[in-house]
């Protein structure tokens, strides 16, 4: 879902790019969507271009009250070259796009050259997100420590309203705009952008819950794409508990190929050792006694003591990339067992939750208002989610289902306002082929939503990468480049390709 569909990968991007943290301010005259561009470059990032663009807060209602979009772009290296505006999303929700233009200008090679040449890069941010008018909520409330797995009436009595007063509190901050963060009013924003750059086609590179957005927009004007790529898929078609149970069993899937890993390699903090058992124990300790995080007691930003809840659910977030990755900052599964050890030896720090600090959060805070407008949180009662619960432990018995749909499941339960984009069956008629691409182990983005989205889009083709972690266009391999290919060419790989990286 982020490059996350993670919150850790996404946090751990957001460090790496240093980024222009422009206020977006509108004028009325804005919902005319024309651009207003700004001249941000410095010396670090001499082609860089930073614009705003005024959108309807409902699209619905679209001569009310506006909200501002930041976005930024990087024009193509060869102008004869050049074939468009091709528009990334790393995901989320919440995921901030303008970091990874900025990082193209300072020339992190966040996308190949050949996407540098043919295209003008854009990142627009989500409406809340990064350099977009934010949504903000209380940190004081965001922070109660509230457990998702409830386990008395009481603690499901809380959790619903803690939710509900969290939410309230991110509508008395932010205004009408919280209730409108849906995918649909996203896809729509990015219409207005695409119309006010010079209405040349869409071509789209959407990671994780990028994908989301792209297939939202597909429903909505599948004429005016000319390439879309899809990579780290979600499938907004289905119940909740299909949701979940895909989540949490290819998170276990992925867990449990990494202890198998770290077992075995030199390069793992654990060789040698029962990683698994490692983990339960840990997990059943930990939710006896909080472990502590000395780094952040001192520090703040984190919180001081980690639970087994609080392990089961970081982890996920740390088996995105099974190497360093460098363009993400992500440290690997060697920093995986690393955090492990070292959790072992009584500091979990590296496992340790993050607490909001300020008012604006885009991952906890704006992440949060779009899923909670965009997927169903229907559990009746306590004994309905405590069946999900055992459930949960059944299909994935060392991760037990602490995945981000759980989050979304129960993080939204309570929640004030109505659902905006109802799950449904993906209906686009009339868009060109669609490159989607998945690993076969995805700890966040099952093959099983990839497929289910495949069924549902009559003119995608599927190629899949035989490997662990989450998204696969960071790692510029083999898949990376058919990506390449597809958006610059149009040229697709033969349907069920299987690539090694
Ligand atoms: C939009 O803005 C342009 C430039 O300011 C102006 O020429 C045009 O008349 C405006 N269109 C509408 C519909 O307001
Ligand atoms: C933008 O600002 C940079 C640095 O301040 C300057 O070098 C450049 O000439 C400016 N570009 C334009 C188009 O004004
Ligand atoms: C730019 O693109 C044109 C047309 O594809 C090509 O002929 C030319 O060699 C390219 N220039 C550079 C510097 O790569
Ligand atoms: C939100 O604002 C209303 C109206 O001012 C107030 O009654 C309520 O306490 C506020 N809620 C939170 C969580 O800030
Ligand atoms: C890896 O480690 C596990 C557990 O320590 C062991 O059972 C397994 O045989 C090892 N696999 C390989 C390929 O060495
Ligand atoms: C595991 O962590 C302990 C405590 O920090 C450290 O002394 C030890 O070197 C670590 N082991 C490995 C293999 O990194
Ligand atoms: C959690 O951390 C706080 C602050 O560091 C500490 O005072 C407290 O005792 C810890 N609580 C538990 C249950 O470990
Ligand atoms: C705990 O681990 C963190 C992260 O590795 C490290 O920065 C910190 O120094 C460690 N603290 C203690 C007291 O060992
Ligand atoms: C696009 O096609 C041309 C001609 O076949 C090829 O040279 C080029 O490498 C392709 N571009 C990409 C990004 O694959």
């Amino acid at each position: 879902m982020q490059l996350p569909v993670n919150s850790k990968n996404l946090s751990l991007m957001a460090s790496i790019f240093p980024f222009l943290a422009a206020a977006a301010h509108g004028s009325p005259d804005a919902l005319n969507h024309t651009i207003k561009w700004t001249n941000c470059s410095t010396a670090l990032t001499p082609r860089l271009e930073c614009g705003t663009i005024g959108v309807p807060v409902d699209w619905q209602n679209p001569h009310g009250p506006y909200t501002t979009l930041g976005l930024q772009r990087v024009k193509a290296l060869n102008t004869t070259a050049r074939i468009g505006p091709l528009f990334f999303n790393p995901g989320g929700p919440g995921g901030v796009a303008t970091q990874f233009i900025t990082g193209v200008a300072e020339g992190v090679p966040v996308f190949s050259q050949e996407l540098q040449e043919h295209f003008d890069l854009i990142g627009v941010d989500p409406r809340g997100v990064g350099t977009s008018t934010p949504v903000k909520c209380d940190p004081e409330i965001a922070n109660r420590q509230q457990t998702l797995f409830p386990k008395s009436e009481e603690e499901w009595d809380n959790l619903l309203e803690n939710n509900r007063a969290f939410a309230e509190s991110c509508f008395n901050l932010t205004g009408p705009l919280f209730a409108h963060m849906d995918t649909t009013s996203v896809a729509r924003d990015l219409e207005a952008v695409r119309v006010a750059l010079g209405s040349e086609k869409l071509n789209w590179l959407g990671l994780s819950y990028g994908s989301q957005i792209g297939v939202a927009y597909a429903e909505l004007f599948p004429t005016h794409i000319r390439a879309m790529a899809l990579d780290g898929n979600m499938d907004h078609s289905a119940a909740e508990t299909y949701n979940v149970v895909t989540e949490s069993s290819s998170y276990e899937v992925v867990f449990t190929h990494f202890a198998e890993w770290c077992s075995n390699s030199s390069d793992c903090a654990l060789q040698g050792q029962d990683v698994l058992r490692i983990f339960d124990d840990l997990v059943l300790q930990a939710d006896s006694v909080p472990i502590p995080a000395p780094y952040c007691e001192v520090n703040g930003g984190c919180r001081p003591n980690v639970t087994g809840e609080d392990l089961r659910f970081n982890v996920q977030g740390m088996l995105g990339f099974t190497e360093p990755n460098e363009l993400s900052g992500d440290p690997g599964w060697p920093g995986l067992g690393i955090a492990l050890n070292e959790t072992l030896h009584g500091n979990a720090t590296l496992l340790s939750s993050v607490l909001a600090t300020i008012e604006v959060q885009d991952i906890e805070f704006a992440g949060r208002a779009v899923e909670c407008l965009d997927w169903t949180h229907s559990t009746k009662s306590y004994s309905e989610l405590l069946y999900k619960q055992e459930l949960l432990k059944t299909i994935s018995p060392h991760t037990q289902g602490a995945t981000q749909t759980w989050q979304i499941q129960t993080g939204c339960l309570g929640w004030p306002f109505p659902i905006q984009n109802l799950p449904h069956y993906a209906h686009v008629v009339g868009a060109p082929p669609i490159l989607m691409i998945n690993s076969f182990y995805d700890p966040e983005t099952s093959i099983v939503w990839a497929n289910a989205l495949l069924a549902q889009l009559p003119s995608a083709v599927m190629a899949v990468r035989d490997g662990d972690g989450h998204t696969s266009y960071l790692l510029m391999g083999e898949s990376s480049k058919a990506t390449d290919d597809y958006l610059v060419n149009l040229t697709l790989p033969v349907p069920g390709t299987i690539y090694k990286t």
